[in-house]
């Protein structure tokens, strides 16, 4: 049966990296579900959505198309036809997008997309409710993890250019994130039945790469 890898965590656990860096090693696709909600997000800050108000958010949700794509050297997303890759990451859009991805209809959509990219398989999926909700099925679940200090370091290294993105500001806006993220009432982050935990607070990438690996290896035997 093809592979399907889900790839848990908070934000700045080192997901990202570890996900293309399994997919890579292994030929498998890609997809990064959070780029979906940032592509959602984006689109309702642009159509000057008030994405506090839940049923706002809701009554629009249907209307953006979002594309994404699966090649993990270069996973490109699209909204409308649009390539929004840059745009989904500026602060804007990553303080605003806990607000939007806790909107059930944003969710039914997005999964529903989600459910159709993953298919039959032979793919590594990053985002928060992979094995609980997306593909509970999934041969291998990981649930990536790093302490707050180091998840905020990774952040604020990412947003480098940004100057108002100090490792303070940063970390109190992921530790608001990780709140929203972990507490909302569809889907919350949560660690699925079945996964396995992986702190990678003192390991490098390789090393959470292996340790998949080892997962993924250990399931094919
Ligand atoms: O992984 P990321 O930081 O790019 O994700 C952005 C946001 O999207 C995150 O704060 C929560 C939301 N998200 C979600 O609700 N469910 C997912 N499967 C992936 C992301």
């Amino acid at each position: 049966m093809p592979l399907v890898i889900a790839m848990d965590g908070p934000s700045g656990s080192g997901k990202s990296s570890a996900s293309k860096g399994v997919a890579r090693a292994l030929g498998l696709r890609y997809l990064d579900t959070g780029a979906m909600y940032r592509a959602m997000t984006w689109w309702m800050l642009r159509e000057g959505v008030p994405v506090d108000d839940p049923a706002a958010v809701a009554a629009r949700a249907a209307e953006p198309v979002i594309e994404s794509g699966t090649d993990p050297d270069g996973p490109a997303i699209t909204v409308d036809g649009a390539d929004v890759s840059a745009p989904i990451r500026t602060r804007e859009v990553t303080n605003a997008v806990s607000a939007v991805s806790s909107v059930p209809a944003v969710r039914e959509r997005l999964v529903a997309l989600q459910r159709e990219i993953i298919g039959a398989g032979g793919i590594v999926v990053e985002g928060r409710d992979i094995g609980t909700v997306v593909a509970p099925d999934a041969a291998v679940k990981v649930y990536l993890t790093a302490s707050e200090e180091v998840r905020a370091a990774r952040r604020a290294k990412e947003l480098a250019a940004d100057p108002a993105a100090s490792v303070t500001v940063t970390r109190a806006e992921q530790a608001r994130r990780d709140r929203l993220d972990s507490t909302r009432t569809a889907s919350p982050l949560a660690k699925a039945g079945g996964a396995v935990e992986i702190d990678s607070s003192g390991l490098g990438l390789d090393e959470v790469i292996e340790a998949v690996l080892r997962l993924a290896r250990a399931m094919s035997d």
